[in-house]
């Protein structure tokens, strides 16, 4: 497969319940699948043209996702996870989840995980040795309102060492996962904060090629949504697909 943008793959519709033909709209939003300047693409890429699975009635009928997991009250609050608070810049993200037309998705599964305030993930590979905060896990979830709002309370996390190149560092980032009808139906992105001077030297963030697709992964400060004297915050709208779409790491 190529990530021209212009190569017709198979999807399927589970409207028409049929496959159907795609083409990937607006060449140059979503990012190569091998790219050499992210050095671990070249292990991780298909090496062989893509196979079409069409859904079946199980991933189609299956529990929602809501019954099978469903969200505590401090799910969307990391800094209310354990016995303390954690050490960091406390952070709102917010944003919608909408679809081609702007059209609310409600009722989406919105994950994310991310590091902490010094950079550090509490995960047994991280080997960085930045301080592990034992009030921080790093892991939060929420569902899309009838508007298609989520919204979670974190630490702002810090950029992290990550070996690619010359003294590479990550943007500070924060992972997102969503999650549709079926497990089946799942997109991944990194979300980013305005004005990182890591930007220009990160190929995770320039593999997509379109600057303007670039830019909406990188969260918009809202003096109105900070909360006084407590939190600052930042929204992140997502949008699925169209001219506007969101980068995903892995293509529709
Ligand atoms: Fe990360």
């Amino acid at each position: 497969m190529t990530d021209s943008g212009a190569t017709p793959r198979q999807i399927y519709d589970p409207v028409s319940e049929t496959p159907s033909s795609y083409v990937r709209e607006a060449p140059g939003i979503q990012p190569p699948l091998d790219f050499p300047e992210y050095k671990s693409t070249a292990l991780r890429h298909p090496k062989q043209p893509l196979i079409y699975l069409p859904q079946n009635i199980t991933e189609l009928t299956g529990p929602a996702l809501g019954s099978l997991a469903p969200v505590g009250d401090l799910d969307n609050d990391l800094t209310r996870q354990h016995g303390g608070a954690p050490i960091g810049e406390r952070t709102v993200v917010f944003g919608r989840v909408l679809d081609t037309e702007g059209k609310p998705l409600r009722n989406t599964m919105v994950e994310i995980w991310q590091a902490n305030a010094s950079g550090r993930y509490r995960h047994r590979w991280d080997r960085f040795p930045a301080p592990l905060d034992p009030n921080f896990s790093g892991a939060g979830r929420a569902i899309t309102d009838d508007e298609g709002r989520y919204r979670f309370v974190t630490i702002k996390p810090g950029p992290y060492p990550w070996g690619n190149h010359y003294n590479a560092w990550r943007p500070a980032h924060i992972h997102f996962s969503l999650l549709g009808r079926a497990f089946t139906q799942r997109l991944v992105t990194q979300m980013y904060f305005p004005g990182d001077p890591l930007f220009r030297y990160d190929p995770i963030f320039n593999s997509i090629p379109d600057a303007a697709a670039r830019k909406r992964l990188v969260s918009r400060f809202s003096i109105q949504d900070t909360e006084p004297d407590w939190a600052l915050a930042y929204e992140f709208d997502i949008y699925l697909r169209g001219p506007g779409a969101t980068p995903f790491e892995e293509a529709l």
